[in-house]
Protein backbone atom coordinates (compact mmCIF):
# COMPACT_ATOMS: atom_id res chain seq x y z
CA UNK A 1 0.00 0.00 0.00
CA UNK A 2 2.10 2.87 -1.64
CA UNK A 3 5.14 1.49 0.47
CA UNK A 4 3.87 1.88 3.70
CA UNK A 5 5.35 -1.13 5.66
CA UNK A 6 2.14 -3.70 6.55
CA UNK A 7 2.73 -3.48 10.33
CA UNK A 8 2.69 0.03 10.52
CA UNK A 9 -0.65 -0.31 9.00
CA UNK A 10 -1.66 -2.98 11.76
CA UNK A 11 -0.11 -0.81 14.63
CA UNK A 12 -2.10 2.02 13.63
CA UNK A 13 -5.51 0.38 13.38
CA UNK A 14 -4.92 -1.31 16.50
CA UNK A 15 -4.22 1.98 18.42
CA UNK A 16 -6.83 3.57 16.85
CA UNK A 17 -9.09 0.78 18.00
CA UNK A 18 -7.64 1.18 21.66
CA UNK A 19 -7.67 4.75 21.74
CA UNK A 20 -11.44 4.67 20.83
CA UNK A 21 -12.06 1.85 23.56
CA UNK A 22 -9.87 4.19 26.40
CA UNK A 23 -12.41 7.28 24.96
CA UNK A 24 -15.60 5.36 25.07
CA UNK A 25 -14.56 3.73 29.01
CA UNK A 26 -13.84 7.61 29.49
CA UNK A 27 -16.99 8.91 28.61
CA UNK A 28 -18.88 6.37 30.74
CA UNK A 29 -17.39 8.00 33.69
CA UNK A 30 -16.47 4.41 35.61
CA UNK A 31 -13.12 4.46 37.23
CA UNK A 32 -10.28 2.56 35.15
CA UNK A 33 -7.65 2.02 38.07
CA UNK A 34 -5.02 -0.76 36.26
CA UNK A 35 -3.54 3.05 34.63
CA UNK A 36 -3.28 3.52 30.79
CA UNK A 37 -4.62 1.05 27.87
CA UNK A 38 -1.79 -1.17 27.83
CA UNK A 39 -1.76 -2.19 31.28
CA UNK A 40 -3.48 -5.90 31.05
CA UNK A 41 -3.29 -7.81 34.09
CA UNK A 42 -2.22 -11.05 32.37
CA UNK A 43 1.46 -10.54 32.81
CA UNK A 44 1.23 -9.85 36.72
CA UNK A 45 -1.26 -12.80 37.37
CA UNK A 46 0.90 -15.34 35.58
CA UNK A 47 3.68 -13.67 37.02
CA UNK A 48 2.44 -13.51 40.95
CA UNK A 49 -0.26 -16.62 40.32
CA UNK A 50 -2.47 -14.17 41.90
CA UNK A 51 -5.33 -12.08 41.21
CA UNK A 52 -4.86 -8.66 42.69
CA UNK A 53 -7.02 -7.74 45.58
CA UNK A 54 -10.63 -7.05 44.57
CA UNK A 55 -11.69 -6.25 48.05
CA UNK A 56 -9.36 -3.19 48.18
CA UNK A 57 -9.84 -2.35 44.61
CA UNK A 58 -13.64 -2.03 45.15
CA UNK A 59 -13.06 -0.32 48.56
CA UNK A 60 -10.88 2.16 46.46
CA UNK A 61 -12.88 2.75 43.21
CA UNK A 62 -16.63 1.95 44.12
CA UNK A 63 -19.04 -0.99 42.98
CA UNK A 64 -17.83 -0.81 38.89
CA UNK A 65 -14.72 -0.74 37.66
CA UNK A 66 -12.74 -1.27 34.14
CA UNK A 67 -9.79 -3.87 34.25
CA UNK A 68 -7.99 -5.88 31.06
CA UNK A 69 -7.40 -9.61 31.19
CA UNK A 70 -6.01 -11.54 28.09
CA UNK A 71 -6.52 -8.63 26.06
CA UNK A 72 -10.23 -8.55 27.05
CA UNK A 73 -11.67 -5.13 28.40
CA UNK A 74 -14.07 -6.06 31.38
CA UNK A 75 -16.49 -4.55 34.04
CA UNK A 76 -15.76 -5.68 37.38
CA UNK A 77 -18.95 -5.77 39.23
CA UNK A 78 -18.63 -5.85 42.81
CA UNK A 79 -22.15 -5.07 45.22
CA UNK A 80 -24.42 -7.88 46.23
CA UNK A 81 -27.02 -5.59 44.86
CA UNK A 82 -25.20 -5.40 41.51
CA UNK A 83 -24.41 -8.90 41.08
CA UNK A 84 -27.67 -9.82 42.18
CA UNK A 85 -29.22 -7.66 39.38
CA UNK A 86 -26.86 -8.89 36.40
CA UNK A 87 -27.47 -12.84 37.43
CA UNK A 88 -31.18 -12.44 37.77
CA UNK A 89 -31.02 -10.85 34.07
CA UNK A 90 -29.94 -13.71 32.32
CA UNK A 91 -31.47 -13.45 29.11
CA UNK A 92 -32.79 -9.99 28.89
CA UNK A 93 -29.95 -7.99 30.16
CA UNK A 94 -27.06 -9.83 29.62
CA UNK A 95 -26.04 -13.50 28.78
CA UNK A 96 -23.60 -16.12 30.02
CA UNK A 97 -19.97 -15.20 27.93
CA UNK A 98 -17.62 -17.81 28.54
CA UNK A 99 -13.71 -17.72 26.31
CA UNK A 100 -14.08 -19.80 23.52
CA UNK A 101 -11.41 -22.38 25.65
CA UNK A 102 -14.45 -22.94 28.02
CA UNK A 103 -16.66 -23.34 25.08
CA UNK A 104 -14.67 -25.72 23.05
CA UNK A 105 -13.71 -27.43 26.75
CA UNK A 106 -17.36 -28.44 27.37
CA UNK A 107 -18.73 -28.74 23.71
CA UNK A 108 -21.97 -26.84 22.53
CA UNK A 109 -24.35 -28.29 24.51
CA UNK A 110 -22.98 -27.82 28.05
CA UNK A 111 -25.11 -25.89 29.89
CA UNK A 112 -22.74 -23.02 30.37
CA UNK A 113 -22.55 -22.70 26.46
CA UNK A 114 -26.35 -22.69 26.01
CA UNK A 115 -28.75 -20.40 26.25
CA UNK A 116 -32.36 -19.00 26.23
CA UNK A 117 -34.94 -21.79 25.91
CA UNK A 118 -31.82 -24.26 24.98
CA UNK A 119 -29.87 -23.97 28.56
CA UNK A 120 -33.63 -23.84 30.04
CA UNK A 121 -34.42 -27.40 28.06
CA UNK A 122 -30.78 -28.93 29.46
CA UNK A 123 -30.62 -27.67 32.83
CA UNK A 124 -34.13 -29.49 33.09
CA UNK A 125 -33.16 -32.72 31.62
CA UNK A 126 -30.00 -33.09 34.53
CA UNK A 127 -31.97 -31.56 37.32
CA UNK A 128 -33.59 -34.59 38.75
CA UNK A 129 -30.58 -35.80 39.76
CA UNK A 130 -29.83 -33.03 41.68
CA UNK A 131 -33.05 -32.44 44.00
CA UNK A 132 -32.92 -32.71 47.93
CA UNK A 133 -34.27 -36.42 47.89
CA UNK A 134 -32.09 -37.35 45.39
CA UNK A 135 -29.21 -36.38 47.18
CA UNK A 136 -30.65 -38.01 50.21
CA UNK A 137 -31.00 -40.99 48.23
CA UNK A 138 -27.12 -40.89 47.07
CA UNK A 139 -26.27 -40.35 51.11
CA UNK A 140 -25.02 -44.15 51.64
CA UNK A 141 -22.87 -44.54 48.31
CA UNK A 142 -20.82 -41.09 49.15
CA UNK A 143 -20.45 -42.40 52.43
CA UNK A 144 -18.97 -45.78 51.50
CA UNK A 145 -16.75 -43.93 48.92
CA UNK A 146 -15.56 -41.58 51.24
CA UNK A 147 -14.76 -44.53 53.75
CA UNK A 148 -13.48 -46.42 50.97
CA UNK A 149 -11.30 -43.23 50.52
CA UNK A 150 -9.88 -42.55 54.42
CA UNK A 151 -9.39 -46.73 54.48
CA UNK A 152 -7.08 -46.33 51.34
CA UNK A 153 -5.46 -42.77 52.77
CA UNK A 154 -4.73 -44.68 55.88
CA UNK A 155 -3.05 -47.51 53.96
CA UNK A 156 -0.92 -45.78 52.06
CA UNK A 157 0.15 -43.15 54.75
CA UNK A 158 1.63 -40.46 52.66
CA UNK A 159 -0.97 -38.66 50.17
CA UNK A 160 -1.03 -35.73 47.82
CA UNK A 161 -4.05 -34.04 49.11
CA UNK A 162 -5.39 -32.32 45.70
CA UNK A 163 -4.86 -35.48 43.74
CA UNK A 164 -6.92 -37.32 46.18
CA UNK A 165 -9.76 -35.04 46.56
CA UNK A 166 -10.22 -35.25 42.97
CA UNK A 167 -10.38 -38.48 43.10
CA UNK A 168 -12.96 -38.21 45.56
CA UNK A 169 -15.03 -35.92 43.56
CA UNK A 170 -14.62 -37.71 40.78
CA UNK A 171 -16.03 -41.16 41.85
CA UNK A 172 -18.68 -39.09 43.80
CA UNK A 173 -20.19 -37.59 40.55
CA UNK A 174 -19.47 -40.93 38.39
CA UNK A 175 -20.84 -42.90 40.93
CA UNK A 176 -24.43 -40.83 41.72
CA UNK A 177 -25.11 -38.57 39.22
CA UNK A 178 -23.91 -40.26 35.96
CA UNK A 179 -24.75 -43.46 37.56
CA UNK A 180 -21.88 -45.50 36.29
CA UNK A 181 -20.66 -48.04 39.50
CA UNK A 182 -18.71 -51.06 37.77
CA UNK A 183 -15.29 -50.37 39.60
CA UNK A 184 -14.06 -47.84 36.77
CA UNK A 185 -13.15 -45.18 39.64
CA UNK A 186 -11.57 -47.82 41.54
CA UNK A 187 -8.04 -46.34 42.67
CA UNK A 188 -6.33 -49.11 40.36
CA UNK A 189 -8.51 -47.66 37.17
CA UNK A 190 -8.48 -43.83 38.33
CA UNK A 191 -5.66 -42.60 36.15
CA UNK A 192 -6.94 -44.67 33.27
CA UNK A 193 -10.42 -43.40 33.43
CA UNK A 194 -8.81 -39.41 34.42
CA UNK A 195 -6.42 -39.82 30.92
CA UNK A 196 -10.24 -41.05 28.99
CA UNK A 197 -11.97 -38.50 30.70
CA UNK A 198 -8.68 -36.26 28.95
CA UNK A 199 -9.36 -37.31 25.85
CA UNK A 200 -12.97 -36.42 25.98
CA UNK A 201 -11.85 -33.21 26.75
CA UNK A 202 -10.14 -33.01 23.36
CA UNK A 203 -13.12 -33.26 22.46
CA UNK A 204 -14.08 -36.21 20.75
CA UNK A 205 -17.20 -36.47 22.01
CA UNK A 206 -19.66 -34.16 20.83
CA UNK A 207 -23.39 -34.26 21.57
CA UNK A 208 -26.04 -33.00 24.13
CA UNK A 209 -25.65 -36.30 26.64
CA UNK A 210 -21.58 -36.40 26.37
CA UNK A 211 -21.75 -32.35 26.71
CA UNK A 212 -23.57 -32.09 29.34
CA UNK A 213 -21.95 -35.05 31.18
CA UNK A 214 -18.72 -33.01 30.43
CA UNK A 215 -20.22 -30.15 32.16
CA UNK A 216 -21.08 -31.73 35.36
CA UNK A 217 -17.50 -33.89 35.56
CA UNK A 218 -15.90 -30.74 34.56
CA UNK A 219 -17.84 -28.48 37.18
CA UNK A 220 -18.24 -30.69 40.07
CA UNK A 221 -14.78 -32.12 39.85
CA UNK A 222 -12.50 -29.20 40.04
CA UNK A 223 -14.17 -26.81 41.97
CA UNK A 224 -15.26 -29.67 45.04
CA UNK A 225 -12.02 -30.70 44.93
CA UNK A 226 -9.92 -27.96 45.43
CA UNK A 227 -12.75 -26.44 47.98
CA UNK A 228 -11.90 -29.55 50.14
CA UNK A 229 -8.05 -29.45 49.67
CA UNK A 230 -8.34 -25.36 50.69
CA UNK A 231 -10.38 -26.59 53.40
CA UNK A 232 -7.46 -28.66 54.93
CA UNK A 233 -5.30 -26.10 54.77
CA UNK A 234 -7.39 -23.88 57.03
CA UNK A 235 -7.85 -26.71 59.54
CA UNK A 236 -3.96 -27.33 60.17
CA UNK A 237 -3.64 -23.78 60.87
CA UNK A 238 -6.68 -24.02 63.24
CA UNK A 239 -5.75 -27.14 65.28
CA UNK A 240 -8.78 -25.40 67.57
CA UNK A 241 -11.37 -26.02 64.60
CA UNK A 242 -10.45 -29.45 64.09
CA UNK A 243 -11.06 -30.11 67.86
CA UNK A 244 -15.06 -28.83 67.38
CA UNK A 245 -15.13 -30.75 64.45
CA UNK A 246 -14.28 -33.92 66.35
CA UNK A 247 -16.11 -33.39 69.03
CA UNK A 248 -19.19 -32.13 66.65
CA UNK A 249 -18.76 -36.05 65.05
CA UNK A 250 -18.61 -37.95 68.49
CA UNK A 251 -22.18 -36.25 69.22
CA UNK A 252 -23.30 -36.53 65.88
CA UNK A 253 -22.39 -40.60 66.16
CA UNK A 254 -23.84 -40.54 69.57
CA UNK A 255 -27.03 -39.34 68.89
CA UNK A 256 -27.39 -40.74 64.82
CA UNK A 257 -25.47 -43.99 64.84
CA UNK A 258 -22.71 -44.10 62.66
CA UNK A 259 -24.73 -43.58 59.31
CA UNK A 260 -24.51 -40.21 57.56
CA UNK A 261 -28.23 -39.40 57.29
CA UNK A 262 -29.43 -36.28 56.51
CA UNK A 263 -31.22 -35.65 59.84
CA UNK A 264 -27.15 -36.58 61.00
CA UNK A 265 -25.89 -34.21 58.39
CA UNK A 266 -28.05 -31.23 59.64
CA UNK A 267 -26.61 -31.24 62.67
CA UNK A 268 -23.49 -30.99 61.27
CA UNK A 269 -23.55 -26.93 62.15
CA UNK A 270 -20.08 -26.93 62.65
CA UNK A 271 -18.58 -28.79 59.80
CA UNK A 272 -21.09 -26.35 57.55
CA UNK A 273 -19.35 -23.29 59.03
CA UNK A 274 -15.96 -24.80 58.40
CA UNK A 275 -16.86 -25.35 54.60
CA UNK A 276 -18.46 -22.17 54.39
CA UNK A 277 -16.18 -20.05 55.99
CA UNK A 278 -13.51 -21.80 53.45
CA UNK A 279 -15.24 -20.59 50.73
CA UNK A 280 -16.15 -17.26 51.93
CA UNK A 281 -11.74 -16.47 52.73
CA UNK A 282 -10.74 -18.53 49.76
CA UNK A 283 -13.31 -19.05 46.75
CA UNK A 284 -12.54 -21.38 44.26
CA UNK A 285 -14.41 -19.04 41.36
CA UNK A 286 -14.19 -15.55 42.16
CA UNK A 287 -16.66 -14.68 39.44
CA UNK A 288 -19.39 -15.20 36.29
CA UNK A 289 -18.68 -13.92 33.34
CA UNK A 290 -21.37 -12.06 31.65
CA UNK A 291 -22.01 -9.55 28.40
CA UNK A 292 -24.81 -6.88 28.03
CA UNK A 293 -27.56 -8.00 25.68
CA UNK A 294 -28.48 -4.39 25.61
CA UNK A 295 -28.04 -0.98 27.23
CA UNK A 296 -28.68 -0.79 30.88
CA UNK A 297 -28.10 0.79 34.07
CA UNK A 298 -26.13 -0.17 37.12
CA UNK A 299 -25.25 1.59 40.05
CA UNK A 300 -26.52 4.94 38.25
CA UNK A 301 -23.84 4.40 35.25
CA UNK A 302 -25.41 3.20 31.55
CA UNK A 303 -23.90 -0.03 30.68
CA UNK A 304 -23.98 -0.13 26.94
CA UNK A 305 -24.56 -3.50 25.04
CA UNK A 306 -22.25 -5.46 24.07
CA UNK A 307 -20.08 -4.16 27.66
CA UNK A 308 -18.56 -7.59 28.57
CA UNK A 309 -18.63 -7.81 32.67
CA UNK A 310 -17.35 -9.88 35.95
CA UNK A 311 -19.73 -10.81 38.20
CA UNK A 312 -17.25 -11.04 41.72
CA UNK A 313 -18.54 -13.58 43.96
CA UNK A 314 -16.22 -12.62 46.11
CA UNK A 315 -16.14 -9.30 46.92
CA UNK A 316 -20.28 -9.43 48.55
CA UNK A 317 -19.28 -11.97 50.90
CA UNK A 318 -16.22 -10.88 52.25
CA UNK A 319 -17.71 -7.25 52.48
CA UNK A 320 -20.85 -8.18 53.83
CA UNK A 321 -22.41 -6.15 56.83
CA UNK A 322 -22.90 -8.90 58.75
CA UNK A 323 -19.44 -9.41 59.57
CA UNK A 324 -17.56 -5.19 59.17
CA UNK A 325 -18.61 -4.98 63.45
CA UNK A 326 -16.38 -8.15 64.11
CA UNK A 327 -12.42 -6.73 64.16
CA UNK A 328 -11.32 -10.55 62.55
CA UNK A 329 -13.15 -10.16 59.45
CA UNK A 330 -10.38 -11.76 57.46
CA UNK A 331 -9.93 -14.55 59.81
CA UNK A 332 -11.10 -18.03 59.78
CA UNK A 333 -13.83 -18.11 61.93
CA UNK A 334 -16.73 -21.36 61.38
CA UNK A 335 -17.96 -20.17 63.99
CA UNK A 336 -19.38 -16.91 62.01
CA UNK A 337 -21.91 -19.69 60.67
CA UNK A 338 -23.38 -21.03 63.65
CA UNK A 339 -26.37 -19.06 64.07
CA UNK A 340 -28.82 -20.18 61.74
CA UNK A 341 -29.22 -16.41 61.01
CA UNK A 342 -25.81 -16.05 59.75
CA UNK A 343 -26.85 -19.19 56.79
CA UNK A 344 -30.07 -17.72 56.05
CA UNK A 345 -29.82 -13.53 55.47
CA UNK A 346 -26.84 -11.87 53.39
CA UNK A 347 -24.48 -12.77 50.77
CA UNK A 348 -24.00 -16.24 50.41
CA UNK A 349 -23.36 -16.50 46.64
CA UNK A 350 -20.39 -18.84 45.53
CA UNK A 351 -22.43 -20.92 43.59
CA UNK A 352 -23.91 -17.88 41.65
CA UNK A 353 -27.30 -16.63 41.12
CA UNK A 354 -30.61 -16.45 39.04
CA UNK A 355 -30.95 -18.94 36.35
CA UNK A 356 -27.28 -19.66 36.19
CA UNK A 357 -27.23 -20.99 39.74
CA UNK A 358 -24.93 -23.87 40.31
CA UNK A 359 -26.84 -27.38 39.50
CA UNK A 360 -24.92 -29.07 42.06
CA UNK A 361 -24.20 -26.83 45.00
CA UNK A 362 -26.09 -29.15 47.23
CA UNK A 363 -24.39 -32.07 46.27
CA UNK A 364 -20.85 -30.08 46.57
CA UNK A 365 -22.21 -29.23 50.18
CA UNK A 366 -22.89 -32.99 51.21
CA UNK A 367 -19.96 -34.24 49.81
CA UNK A 368 -17.90 -31.95 51.33
CA UNK A 369 -19.46 -32.41 54.84
CA UNK A 370 -19.87 -36.61 54.05
CA UNK A 371 -16.02 -36.39 53.59
CA UNK A 372 -15.32 -34.45 56.94
CA UNK A 373 -17.37 -36.95 58.53
CA UNK A 374 -15.33 -39.89 57.75
CA UNK A 375 -11.83 -38.27 58.47
CA UNK A 376 -12.31 -36.43 61.74
CA UNK A 377 -14.29 -38.88 63.34
CA UNK A 378 -11.34 -41.35 63.45
CA UNK A 379 -8.38 -39.27 60.73
CA UNK A 380 -5.68 -36.66 61.22
CA UNK A 381 -4.05 -34.96 58.22
CA UNK A 382 -0.82 -33.23 58.69
CA UNK A 383 0.48 -30.86 56.21
CA UNK A 384 3.94 -31.77 55.22
CA UNK A 385 4.17 -28.04 53.30
CA UNK A 386 2.04 -26.05 55.30
CA UNK A 387 3.21 -22.65 54.10
CA UNK A 388 3.08 -24.66 50.05
CA UNK A 389 2.09 -21.66 48.20
CA UNK A 390 -1.29 -21.82 45.85
CA UNK A 391 -1.55 -21.63 42.15
CA UNK A 392 -4.73 -19.55 41.58
CA UNK A 393 -5.14 -19.19 37.78
CA UNK A 394 -6.60 -21.26 35.92
CA UNK A 395 -8.34 -22.69 39.12
CA UNK A 396 -7.00 -22.42 42.53
CA UNK A 397 -4.53 -25.38 43.37
CA UNK A 398 -1.39 -25.84 45.99
CA UNK A 399 1.99 -25.62 43.78
CA UNK A 400 3.03 -28.77 44.81
CA UNK A 401 -0.26 -30.74 45.54
CA UNK A 402 -0.55 -30.38 49.26
CA UNK A 403 1.79 -33.56 50.59
CA UNK A 404 0.55 -35.05 53.86
CA UNK A 405 0.16 -37.93 56.48
CA UNK A 406 -2.92 -39.69 56.74
CA UNK A 407 -2.81 -40.84 60.18
CA UNK A 408 -5.26 -42.49 62.48
CA UNK A 409 -5.98 -41.02 65.64
CA UNK A 410 -5.79 -42.84 68.96
CA UNK A 411 -9.81 -43.58 69.01
CA UNK A 412 -9.32 -45.24 65.69
CA UNK A 413 -11.11 -48.31 65.00
C1 LIG B 1 -17.47 -26.07 45.65
C2 LIG B 1 -17.98 -26.52 44.54
C3 LIG B 1 -18.62 -25.70 43.45
C4 LIG B 1 -18.60 -24.36 43.22
C5 LIG B 1 -17.88 -23.27 44.04
C6 LIG B 1 -19.41 -24.10 42.04
C7 LIG B 1 -19.65 -22.84 41.53
C8 LIG B 1 -20.45 -22.60 40.43
C9 LIG B 1 -20.79 -21.30 39.92
C10 LIG B 1 -20.34 -19.98 40.52
C11 LIG B 1 -21.60 -21.45 38.85
C12 LIG B 1 -22.29 -20.35 38.05
C13 LIG B 1 -21.59 -19.98 36.78
C14 LIG B 1 -22.28 -18.79 36.12
O1 LIG B 1 -23.21 -18.21 36.66
O2 LIG B 1 -21.84 -18.40 35.04
C15 LIG B 1 -21.74 -22.86 38.63
C16 LIG B 1 -22.45 -23.42 37.60
C17 LIG B 1 -22.57 -24.76 37.40
N1 LIG B 1 -22.16 -25.77 38.25
FE1 LIG B 1 -21.11 -25.53 39.95
N2 LIG B 1 -19.87 -25.29 41.57
C18 LIG B 1 -19.45 -26.30 42.40
C19 LIG B 1 -19.74 -27.64 42.30
C20 LIG B 1 -20.49 -28.21 41.30
C21 LIG B 1 -20.81 -29.61 41.20
C22 LIG B 1 -20.43 -30.67 42.24
C23 LIG B 1 -21.53 -29.77 40.04
C24 LIG B 1 -22.12 -31.01 39.43
C25 LIG B 1 -21.75 -32.22 39.63
C26 LIG B 1 -21.66 -28.47 39.43
C27 LIG B 1 -22.32 -28.22 38.24
C28 LIG B 1 -22.52 -26.98 37.70
C29 LIG B 1 -23.20 -26.74 36.44
C30 LIG B 1 -23.77 -27.82 35.51
C31 LIG B 1 -23.22 -25.37 36.24
C32 LIG B 1 -23.80 -24.60 35.05
C33 LIG B 1 -25.20 -24.12 35.38
C34 LIG B 1 -25.85 -23.38 34.23
O3 LIG B 1 -25.22 -23.18 33.19
O4 LIG B 1 -27.00 -23.00 34.38
N3 LIG B 1 -21.02 -27.55 40.22
N4 LIG B 1 -21.04 -23.54 39.62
Amino acid sequence: MCGVPDWFVAAVLAAVALAAALLATRRCGIPSPMGPWYSDMMMPVLRTGRFPDMVKLHAQHGPLFWWSFLGRRMLMVGTLEAVTRVHLGEGVIVRADYPTSVRKLLGPWGTLNTHGKAHIRIKRLAQPAFTPKAIRGYLPRMQAIAEQAVQKWAAEGDILVHQEMKWFTFRVVVETIVGCDDGWTSPENFPAVSSDFEVWVAGLFRDQIADTVLTLLFAGHDTSSSTLTRIFQHLHRHPEAVQRLRQEQAEVVAKHGSPVTEAALQDMKYAEGVVRETMRITPIINATLRVALQDFELCGYTIKKGTALQCSLTQPIKTDSRWQDEDDVQAFKPERWLHGAAQKQGAWIPFGGGQRLCLGWLLAMTEMKVLLASIFRRYALELRLPEEPWVEFPIARPKHGMPARFVATMDAS
